[in-house]
């Protein structure tokens, strides 16, 4: 071949890549509102930085006549490029070869990009479109799941691992996006389940659609296992590009600083006003963060799950910072096992990523009963305490209205090393709301009480004295628990202050092999 037949042979073969399943599969495809994996990697990173590799890397399987039908790329696109300028490396199945199928070279490709990822320190973003485990190839399909698994696992706190589900993503598969730190799904077109509607059904007799067991509302509301549901592949893939924007390039960076228009000594008068008087009614804590926040700006995570905490991303002052928030307008904000386990693994995640937890509390304790005893509220809540605790980045905690009992504990309070503990006049921080506190403390009296009126008057005199010495921050703030007692208003800057002044800080847990967190 001269030299001018051999660059020919080359963009044939490459334009044969590209085209990955075929036309006609690449239009079945786009029916059903999907991209193929190319073009969701070219709208995901900036323009012309993709490198592909591995594009011609066919399979090995003999079974099954497969030896006859080798699509080079094997299923996968695999390479790196940059979002804003940082670099990424990231995996798309290609639906439109054998399903997505993952093969032993599929895995391979996954592997070899997951390796320099970790080499080079950059985030990994896998696209999942895929029918599961290489049917043909049988248990080297299923080695090569647990060798990403692996990998996944080692990764996990060095860099972030990213995965956006745009298809189908059922049986072991699901566990290499479940060890990764964030998990997007598409309404309508995606689906995660460790068994399918027909075994469910053969199984345990539940009929049961694929959406309702395991489609994104589902995921991103009941089980919490996705981060993020979206409406389409294109929202998709530009939350992930704003995601990255708040998190650092590896374990050992810090995230990076943008510039803010945003004057960080801004005052916001509507937030002396923003705490109803009377206790008991609610407000929407997002509006407070919104407030408080660079521009306004907020990304949540987990917007539909456990909606009585709050978790997601902001800056302030420039700075990226993962927010801890009680949600008064759910619940109360009470915590119970599903708010305490998306907390505590926001903290890890932060703490992991060296992302300052600002936290903002109003919590009226932990939720009582049998259901939440029996689901495990103490192993759940201890994961939250514990996450806090070991948590060694920036803390910076504002206890906004209710702080009381073991939730007062919990939530990032001084002893559990917060940095700057700031209290709002209207905050109360104590053992137990009052009613709950006078009915313990005299409830020998109370029941001597026959008359209902006279109780009545009694419990509420008595409670009326228990606020006067609690219901506020300042008994808190006496013992130095509470650094300071703030003006609402001027959160904002108290708070980028404190992150300021931390931005140097230096603190190291004990050596351990690893902690034994309470799982
Ligand atoms: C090989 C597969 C495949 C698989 C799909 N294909 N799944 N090839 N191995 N696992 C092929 C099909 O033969 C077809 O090839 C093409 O991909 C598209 O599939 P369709 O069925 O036409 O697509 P659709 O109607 O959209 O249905 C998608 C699907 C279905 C629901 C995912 O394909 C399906 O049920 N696949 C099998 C899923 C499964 O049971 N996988 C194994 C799970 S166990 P042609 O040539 O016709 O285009 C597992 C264990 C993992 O994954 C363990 C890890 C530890």
């Amino acid at each position: 071949m001269s030299t001018t037949e051999k660059l020919i042979d080359l963009i044939e073969r490459r334009s044969k890549a590209k085209l990955g399943g075929g036309e006609k599969r690449i239009e079945k495809q786009h029916q059903q509102g999907k991209m193929t994996a190319r073009e969701r990697i070219e709208l995901l990173l900036d323009e012309g930085s993709f490198e592909e590799l591995d594009m011609f890397v066919t399979h090995r399987c003999v079974n099954f006549k497969m030896e006859q039908s080798k699509v080079p790329g094997d299923g996968v696109v695999t390479g790196h490029g940059t979002i804003d300028g940082r670099v990424v490396y990231v995996y798309a199945q290609d639906f439109t070869v054998f399903g997505g199928s993952l093969s032993e070279t599929m895995a391979q490709k996954i592997c070899k990009i997951m390796d320099m990822a970790m080499k080079v320190g950059a985030p990994v973003i896998g696209i999942n479109d895929s029918g599961g485990a290489r049917i043909q190839e049988g248990v080297t399909s299923l080695a090569g799941y647990a060798e990403i698994f692996e990998r996944n696992i080692l990764a996990s706190g060095v860099i972030p691992q990213i995965s956006a589900i745009f298809g189908p993503c059922a049986g072991g598969a699901v566990y290499s996006p479940a060890l990764t730190d964030f998990i997007m799904m598409t309404e309508d077109t995606s689906y995660m389940f460790v068994t399918g509607p027909k075994v469910v059904k053969t199984v345990t007799g539940e009929e049961i659609s694929v959406e309702n067991l395991g489609g994104a509302d589902v995921h991103a509301s009941k089980s919490g296992v996705a981060h993020f549901k979206v409406k389409d592949e294109q929202e998709g893939l530009l939350l992930i590009r704003k995601l990255i924007s708040y998190l650092p390039q590896n374990n050992l960076e810090e995230p990076p600083l943008m510039q803010t228009n945003d004057s960080i000594d801004r005052i916001d008068d509507v937030l002396n006003e923003i705490v109803p008087d009377n206790p008991n009614l609610p407000y929407n804590i997002k509006d407070i963060i919104f407030t408080i926040a660079d521009e306004g700006e907020f990304l949540e995570l987990h917007r539909n799950y456990a909606k009585n905490i709050v978790t997601g991303f902001c800056r302030l002052g420039g700075m990226s910072v993962g927010v801890v928030a009680n949600q008064p307008n759910y619940l109360a904000g009470v915590l119970d096992c599903n708010a305490s386990r998306k907390a505590a693994r926001f903290v890890q995640m932060c703490d992991a990523f060296n992302i300052p937890i600002l936290t903002l509390v109003d919590v009226p304790g932990f939720l009582p009963g049998s259901g939440q005893e029996y689901a495990g509220i103490i192993i759940h809540g201890a994961k939250l305490l514990f996450a806090y605790g070991e948590a060694t980045v920036p803390k910076v905690t504002v206890t906004l209205r209710k702080s009381y009992g073991g939730a007062h504990d919990v939530m990032s309070c001084k002893q559990l090393r917060g940095d700057f503990n700031y209290a709002w006049p209207s905050a109360e921080i104590a053992v137990m709301g009052a009613k709950g506190a006078i009915e313990v403390l005299e409830s020998k009296h109370i029941n001597n009480i026959k008359d209902e009126k006279e109780r009545r008057e009694f419990i509420n005199k008595k409670a009326d004295e228990y606020e006067k010495i609690f219901a506020n921050p300042y008994q808190a703030a006496s013992f130095g628990y509470i650094d300071d007692v703030i003006e609402p208003r001027n959160t904002r800057f108290r708070v980028i202050r404190a992150f300021q002044t931390l931005q140097t800080k230096k603190l190291v847990n004990p050596p351990k092999k690893h902690s034994n967190i309470p799982l």
